[in-house]
């Protein structure tokens, strides 16, 4: 018996350091260690031993099923390692390969001119205030002072919403003006970025839509010392210090007295140019003193309080800034043009 038991356990061992598998290890466990098995099969003999012999072959078979056991757990534990090593080899990823990059893309040019402009203005101490694009033609015009045959009101020059003229698209930021006024109390400094609308046909200086960018100031004792003051202090960040304005006498129904502002063209110093058109000067914007008409339909006291407000067409700027020479290229979203900037 001594034998046999011994015989199983070689027998067995060598077995076990042939199985591939975990199947294979099963099968060994059934057939040495199983209710069929061979271990088994000698046990059942054990009553035809001798009392003597009884406890000493139980004991060789107790070590005979812990050294099969054990060994078992072994090879079962190595083919586990030895399979998570193939998978983890297998779906090995190289963390330091390079990606594939999407394209990046960047500021629009009008974006890019339109940040400038706040960012002055910001620096000046001034907020930033939003209207909507679709608006009250009362808010429009009448409002600002346009009377009722002003030219701007004809139905040509402005896409009106209704029938009855009454909602439009603005043709200009200015009723924002009106909106901060209704909104806030004096002391106000604001600027009010935004698209407007007007009936143009396109071409290389035309659209129907465009940017502006509205200012306004409400306090005490506001005058036009503090217009000049501050579209000076804009225009020589914008362009560099010492540049030259010319403040030229002008006519807007929501500011009174008013006036355009020109810079000195920077290409030509003031000779006249192509870029100045032979002017030497190159309009900037418009501005006056907010008109009292308009200051007082929104309730403030025009004896305590004045005002100045300012308009500037962004995109004018943006193509003299960029030296872009037609307008349509801005709108037009081709990424062969927008890539250049
Ligand atoms: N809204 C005017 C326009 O579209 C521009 C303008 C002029 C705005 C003078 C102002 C201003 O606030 O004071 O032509």
């Amino acid at each position: 018996m001594k034998e046999m038991l011994e015989q199983i356990k070689r027998e067995a061992l060598d077995a076990l350091m042939a199985a591939e598998n975990t199947q294979a290890v099963e099968a060994l466990r059934v057939k040495y260690l199983g209710k069929k098995g061979a271990l088994t099969a000698v046990l059942k003999q054990m009553g035809t031993l001798s009392a003597e012999e009884r406890p000493v072959m139980g004991q060789l078979a107790n070590d005979v099923r812990e050294a099969l056991t054990s060994s078992l757990a072994r090879r079962q534990a190595q083919l586990d390692a030895a399979a998570l090593d193939a998978r983890m080899q297998q779906e090995a990823l190289d963390v330091t390969i390079p990606g594939t990059r999407p394209p990046l893309g960047h500021k629009h040019p009008m974006t890019t001119a339109l940040d400038e402009l706040k960012d002055i203005f910001i620096g000046m101490g001034f907020q930033i205030a939003e209207g909507p694009e679709i608006e009250l033609a009362d808010y429009n015009f009448t409002r600002l002072n346009h009377s009722a045959g002003h030219p701007a009101r004809e139905w040509g020059d402005t896409f009106y919403m209704t029938e009855d003229s009454s909602v439009l698209l603005r043709t200009q930021t200015s009723p924002i003006q009106v909106h901060v006024m209704e909104e806030q109390s004096p002391p106000i400094r604001i600027i009010a970025p935004g698209r407007v609308y007007r009936k143009d046909e396109v071409d290389a200086t035309h659209s129907p839509m465009f940017h502006q960018v509205e200012g306004l100031v409400v306090d005490k004792g506001i005058t036009m010392a503090d217009l000049k003051g501050t579209l000076n202090q804009f225009v020589e960040q914008l362009y560099g210090k010492g540049t030259k304005t010319r403040f030229r006498p002008h006519h807007f129904p929501f500011t009174e007295p008013s006036c355009e502002v020109d810079v000195l063209c920077h290409a030509c110093g003031g000779d006249g140019c192509r870029i100045c058109k032979g002017e030497g000067w190159i309009e900037l914007l418009g501005a006056g003193m907010v008109h009292p008409k308009v200051l007082s339909g929104c309730g403030i006291d025009t004896e305590v309080y004045s005002g100045f407000a300012f308009g500037i067409g962004v995109e004018r700027m943006a193509m003299r800034r960029f030296e872009i020479t037609d307008l349509r290229l801005i709108f037009e979203n081709d990424m062969r043009f927008l890539a250049q900037f």
